[in-house]
């Protein structure tokens, strides 16, 4: 879905400034990147936004039971994100936070717009109410005892006077949109989840808020508050405006977004977003990709449940490449699944340090050794080239893969390749035809074999793994980044051996 000649813009989701940065905000970071990383490699014109949701109630909350202004807690906050971001190894290209003026004045132009347009009408609401999603449940969302499925506490039944914005009305939008593009929501089953809501009927929501006071005043009526979510997701339009100085990104990346974000704010995104666009007569994004939760356990990481695992001492102990890593194998994308310590070291183990960082280090070691760190000039071989898990074609099997917004799919292509180029080591000895000379044909084209399939496999993997991919791709003498096919360099390059890539656990722990 993600394959075009036109901007490839990338968002995370952005994120509530009222608590730290956890694992779960790390792992949509991550999987941006990903696609940011792959798609550079592919030559597109790339921009990747992230960010922090610094208005409404949940942040009101949080600064007020920590005796301090909303502001000042976003202030706190926000370079902690920031921080999270530069430590993953993101490349986002801006970083907006919503209490930025720019932003602010941005909202308030379109959703003028909105209102100027008709979509607007003044009303009274009912509703079971949590403020730590800011969002008013619908009688199917909610938990036993009218509690908050996700965040587990019991909700209030609130009622007042507020501003809505005619959801309703989009309904024939919102399935035509989802009749032309049957990729715009993906994996499927999150589509399907999203067209049976819209199916099922949809209500105006609400607009506004009479009690808040930590948010936008919506700029016909500034007695009340604009809800954050209408804020929040308009950060998506209106940072292409100011994040690069002197110049107006809009029309070079929008409506060619494509976001990243977990199925909590699926409604959001697939339902209100665009139809807020078409509201405000833009147009809706290109599409999104909806990904599981990761579990601590059987639970959702969150902080406020207090299970989370803090990505800052998983990156200080084994770097971001083995978090990055960690996270895109583990668990499917998509789908929910669990991490813990004990998986994440024994991939980083079995995976890592074994499987691509042996291979890396005693192909690199064998070069040296038997051909003075000059790969030999020989041809593919087909034992390695052809078959299942042969290298021929892995550049385009991951970037279709990326293209159906499957990273961990093509993470696993790569990995198969990895395990292939070990199985091709242990099958041919490179050790024993080195020590006749009769075979030194043979173990030029093993070596030259080993050195580029390691190469394009550690093309492929760049995205995932990118500090150890640059250092092993500039020990095996190769100065591009893009993604190449088995075969497509010849003999020639001078290699050097590198320090392990990654280290096992004593020494990393040490
Ligand atoms: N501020 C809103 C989003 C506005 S976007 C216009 C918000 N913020 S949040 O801080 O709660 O972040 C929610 C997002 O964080 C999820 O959609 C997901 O991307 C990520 N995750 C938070 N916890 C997570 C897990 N345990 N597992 C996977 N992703 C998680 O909602």
């Amino acid at each position: 879905m993600l394959r075009r000649r036109v901007g490839f813009y990338v968002t995370t989701p952005i994120f509530y400034v009222n608590a730290e940065p956890h694992l779960g905000h790390a792992y949509s970071t991550i999987a941006a990147d990903v696609f940011a990383r792959h798609m550079r490699q592919r030559g597109e014109d790339v921009f990747f936004l992230t960010g922090t949701d610094e208005h409404g109630e949940p942040v009101e909350l949080a600064a007020e039971r920590e005796g301090i202004t909303p502001q000042e807690l976003a202030d706190r906050n926000a370079p902690r994100f920031q921080e999270m971001a530069r430590a993953v190894g993101a490349t986002n290209d801006f970083f907006i936070r919503t209490s930025d003026p720019r932003h602010t004045e941005r909202v308030a132009e379109i959703m003028q717009r909105v209102y100027d347009n008709g979509h607007v009408y003044r009303g009274m609401y009912e509703g079971w109410y949590c403020p730590r999603c800011a969002d008013f449940k619908t009688e199917r969302e909610l938990g036993p005892g009218n509690t908050c499925p996700i965040h587990e506490i019991p909700l209030e039944r609130e009622q007042e006077e507020n501003w809505f914005f005619r959801l309703s009305a989009f309904e024939d939008y919102l399935k035509r949109l989802y009749a032309e593009r049957p990729d715009f929501v993906v994996p499927e089953f999150r589509r399907n989840e999203a067209v049976s809501f819209i199916e099922g009927g949809l209500q105006d929501v609400s607009l506004s808020r009479a009690k808040l006071k930590w948010g936008m005043p919506l700029p016909w009526d500034s007695s009340q508050r604009m809800y954050v979510w209408f804020d929040a997701l308009l950060n998506y339009v209106t940072a292409l405006s100011f994040a690069r100085e002197g110049e107006d990104l809009t029309e070079r990346y929008w409506p060619y977004a494509f976001h990243v974000l977990a199925k909590d704010i699926l409604k959001f995104h697939a339902v209100i977003w665009p139809a807020l666009c078409h509201a405000a007569g833009l147009e809706p994004p290109r599409g999104m990709v909806i990904h599981g939760y990761l579990l601590m356990g059987e639970k959702k990481m969150s902080k406020s449940l207090g299970n989370v695992l803090d990505p800052f001492e998983v990156i200080e102990r084994f770097g971001s490449d083995a978090l990055r890593f960690y996270c895109m194998r583990e668990v499917s994308f998509g789908q929910d699944g669990s991490v813990s310590a004990a998986g994440f070291e024994a991939r980083y183990e079995t995976e890592l340090a074994n499987d691509f960082g042996n291979l890396a280090s005693r192909t690199l070691a064998m070069l040296a050794r038997y051909r003075d760190g000059v790969v030999p000039d020989a041809d593919p071989d087909p034992q390695l080239a052809e078959g299942e898990d042969g290298l021929r074609g892995l550049a385009a099997e991951v970037s279709e893969l990326i293209d159906r917004a499957e990273p961990s799919q093509a993470l696993g292509a790569a990995w198969d390749r990895v395990r292939r180029l070990n199985r091709y080591v242990e099958e041919r000895r490179p050790w024993d035809l080195a020590k006749d000379e009769g075979k030194a044909a043979e173990l030029d084209s093993v070596l030259y074999n080993l050195a580029e399939g390691l190469r394009v496999v550690t093309l492929a993997l760049y995205p995932y793994i990118p500090n150890a991919a640059d250092k092993l791709l500039d020990a095996l003498g190769e100065p591009g980044r893009a993604l190449a096919e088995f075969g497509s360099r010849g003999g020639g390059a001078r290699t050097e051996r590198t320090e392990a890539l990654f280290p096992k656990l004593e020494t990393a722990a040490s």
